[in-house]
């Protein structure tokens, strides 16, 4: 009985050591991730030269809880809007992207979320991206035409 007891409290002890340092691990994920934001609201400023006029709409940005559009589509999609690998339609390149915007915008997110056969794959390829990001990364291309 008394050894039942004893082994029940081992196993407690090892369960909570266990929630302890899954706590821990996700508290430092988390730590590494706002370090990430911070840098890449650091990165935009250093791009855009002007830091005074650059910071405000990634700090704007990175206050919803996504990256800014342009930084997704420099980061991912630039690999191949940039240049139109496999017919993407490039960036800035209005008679490639006019038959797309006429489709509408929603339907342009979900291309960028769920991607569009054959060239254009789910997420745009920024698999930590979520939804919001990759819309606006889609805002940053569709305005880039104008
Ligand atoms: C591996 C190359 C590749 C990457 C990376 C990529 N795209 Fe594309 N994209 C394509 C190709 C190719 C097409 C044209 C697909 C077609 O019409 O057959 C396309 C089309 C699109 C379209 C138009 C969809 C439509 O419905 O007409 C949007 C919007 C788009 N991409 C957004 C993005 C975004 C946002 C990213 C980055 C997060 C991204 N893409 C990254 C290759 C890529």
């Amino acid at each position: 009985m008394e050894i039942n007891v004893k082994t029940n409290m081992k196993k407690i002890g090892f369960i909570l050591v266990a929630v302890l340092m899954a706590g821990f691990a996700s508290a430092s994920s988390i730590e590494s991730e706002i370090a990430e934001r911070i840098s890449k609201v650091g990165e935009v400023c250093v791009e855009g030269g002007d830091c005074a006029t650059a910071a405000a709409p990634s700090a704007m940005a990175s206050a919803e809880g996504g990256a800014s559009g342009e930084s997704v589509y420099t980061k991912t999609c630039a690999t191949c809007h940039a240049i139109g690998v496999a017919g993407a339609p490039k960036l800035g390149d209005m008679p490639a992207w006019e038959p797309r915007t006429a489709k509408g915008i929603d339907v342009l997110y979900d291309s960028a979320i769920n991607g569009l056969a054959p060239g254009m794959p789910a997420k745009g390829m920024c698999f930590t991206c979520s939804d919001d990001d990759l819309k606006a990364a889609v805002d940053y291309m569709v305005d880039s035409l104008k």
